[in-house]
Formats: C-alpha cells, sequence, structure tokens
C-alpha cells in the first residue's frame, strides 16, 4: 500500500545531505548566464568610486582596453556599456556621433577583448543635458522624433562592434525602427535586446549618482507604472511582435510576478535586470551586518532563474566570476 501522505511521503529524505540536494536542484547560476553592467567616463585620469554603489566605479576611458581584458579574464562573458559623457546636449547628439563616446568605447572594448560579448545600452539619458531618454518637446519626451535617433544610435553602435543593442529609452516603436535601420545599414544579424517591460522604479537611484544624471522632472510618462502588471506583459509582447531578439524585465526583485508570467507567454530568451539600488540594498546591509552577502546575492539570483530568466543583468557579476558564491 502507497499512501501520497505522510508517513509515506517525507519531502525531508531528498535534503539529507549536500550531494543528494545538489542532484535535485532545479536551477542553477553559472557565468555563461551573467551580464556584468559598466560605466566609462570619457575626459577623467582616475577611475572615479560610485559612492551609492559599494565596489563600483565609472572607467576612465583611456583605462577601458585594460579595464575590459581584466574584466574577461576574470571570467565575466558579457558587458553591458553605458558612457558617462561630458558632451552633453538637449538632443544627446554624442551618441550618435561616429567619433563619439559611445562609438569610441564600444571598439575599445571590442578590440580589447573580442570574444567578450559586448552590449550597448541604447538610450540617450547618459548624453542629454536634461537627462531624458530622447528629445524634448513641449515638456514631453517626443516619441516619433527620438525615435529617428535611437535608429541612428543603433547603426552607429553595431559598427562600431556592439554584439546586441540593447534600447533601454521606453518609447512606443522602438524596436521596429531599430531593427529597421540596423538592417537596412546590412546589420541583419545583430540582435535586440529589448528592455520591454521598464518599471519607472526608484531602484535607479544609485544608477543616477553613476551616470551623473541631472533629471529635471521624472519618466512617469514613458517607463512603466509599478501597480501594473498585465500593461507590462503588454510592453513585452509588443516588441516580441516588433522583432526583439531578447525580452527584460527591470528592475528584479519587485517585478518577479512580470518574470513568471512572461516566462509563460513568449519562447524568447527572458533577461532580468538587477539594478542599481538592489545592488546598493545587499551591499549596505551586508557591510551592516544585517545579512550574508554572498547567500543573498545567490539567493535573488536563483529567484530570478525561478521565476524564468535566462539571463541576469547583476553588478554582483564581476565578483561571483573572482569568488563564486
Ligand atoms: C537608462 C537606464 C537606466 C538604467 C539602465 N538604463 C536608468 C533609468 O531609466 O532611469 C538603470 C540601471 C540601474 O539602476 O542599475 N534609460
Amino acid at each position: 500500500m502507497t499512501s501520497d501522505t505522510f508517513p509515506s511521503v517525507r519531502l525531508r529524505r531528498l535534503r539529507k545531505t549536500p550531494a543528494l540536494r545538489d542532484l535535485v536542484r532545479e536551477h542553477t547560476v553559472t557565468m555563461n548566464d551573467l551580464i556584468y553592467p559598466i560605466f566609462v567616463e570619457e575626459d577623467v585620469e582616475e577611475a572615479r568610486p560610485i559612492k551609492t554603489m559599494p565596489g563600483i566605479s565609472r572607467i576612465p576611458e583611456k583605462h577601458l582596453a585594460q579595464e575590459i581584458k581584466a574584466i574577461y579574464a576574470d571570467g565575466v562573458k558579457a558587458v553591458m556599456m553605458f558612457g558617462v559623457s561630458h558632451h552633453k546636449n538637449d538632443t544627446g547628439s554624442d551618441s550618435w556621433q561616429t567619433d563619439g563616446l559611445l562609438a569610441r568605447m564600444l571598439k575599445t572594448a571590442k578590440n580589447a577583448a573580442p570574444e567578450l560579448v559586448i552590449i550597448a545600452d541604447s538610450c540617450f539619458c547618459d548624453y542629454t543635458d536634461h537627462g531624458h531618454c530622447g528629445i524634448v518637446r513641449d515638456g514631453h519626451v517626443h516619441n516619433d522624433l527620438t525615435l529617428e535617433n535611437l535608429a541612428k544610435q543603433a547603426v552607429v553602435a553595431a559598427r562600431g562592434g556592439a554584439d546586441i543593442v540593447a534600447p533601454s529609452a521606453m518609447m512606443d516603436g522602438q524596436i521596429a525602427a531599430m531593427r529597421q535601420a540596423l538592417d537596412e545599414a546590412g546589420f541583419t544579424d545583430t540582435p535586440i535586446m529589448a528592455y520591454s517591460s521598464k518599471f519607472a522604479s526608484g531602484f535607479y537611484g544609485p544608477f543616477r549618482e553613476a551616470l551623473e544624471v541631472d533629471l529635471k522632472g521624472d519618466r512617469k510618462a514613458y517607463q512603466m507604472d509599478s501597480f501594473n502588471g498585465r500593461e507590462a506583459l503588454r510592453e513585452s509582447l509588443q516588441d516580441e511582435a516588433e522583432g526583439a531578439d531578447f525580452l527584460m524585465v527591470k528592475p528584479g526583485l519587485a517585478y518577479l510576478d512580470v518574470l513568471a508570467r512572461l516566462r509563460e507567454q513568449t519562447l524568447l530568451p527572458l533577461a532580468v535586470y538587477q539594478v542599481s539600488g538592489e545592488y546598493a540594498m545587499i551591499k549596505f546591509a551586508a557591510q551592516a551586518g544585517a545579512i550574508e552577502e554572498k547567500r543573498i546575492v545567490r539567493e535573488t539570483l536563483g529567484a530570478f532563474k525561478r521565476a524564468g530568466a535566462d539571463v541576469i543583468l547583476s553588478y554582483f557579476a564581476r565578483a561571483i566570476a573572482r569568488e563564486g558564491f
């Protein structure tokens, strides 16, 4: 006689030893799954530590080649690159100049470590003096004018050596506009990683310091309301229909429901971004002795996998490559 309940069922049987637990573990996280975001600053001599992100510094452009080699040697396999521009204006035009920071840093990184996957964050907030993710007209970010610039920037990024472009501006139609421009320029094989379900989030706080973004107002007219789950699915599925090769949920931990629901609705690879504020919360809590950093990192990345992520962007990626967890 078998019964499907206690005492014949004892779930603890498979938890008895470390080897047994390893055997039945449902998910793993390896360096194959991680993308390390980096910040590259032009016209400076020294690396500048970011106070609200302990352990993370802006990399001076002139040290970029050597830093990229070191990051690759540590075992990181993919980086997401952000520029810290000293040539900001109202359109962010430096980002689509062939000799601008974005083009230069991608080229330098690709040459320094050809095997490293180089991903270009495709947006304007790092390059505009008002800090918005596009062209401002009458107090609003103008969707369709911004699309034209995103298309130009995508081609410059691909020419510079980006293996993937990753639009994060949250303009409607941005995937289609970039896909068309890339295809017309001959970059039919350059994938688009869409920041498809991106929320207007307080968790981006430290990132603004990292990039010296002096944002006037907020991004609520283009990034999503944090209370909306169904709309997040619509956003991602639109991007898929426009030709995205990856979808993304951002931030991570507070949006696991979106990730899990999206997993049920798409066959595309799914990325999740453990953003600057999530990093900062773990770092500062660990520094205060409240939690163990490595355990929490492991647990949060495991949660992303469980919820359905294939790829995780995390500022912990380099430390994990060096020290494991
Ligand atoms: C730019 C962009 C942001 C982040 C990634 N790309 C900031 C924002 O939208 O305000 C945030 C990343 C992080 O906080 O780690 N559009």
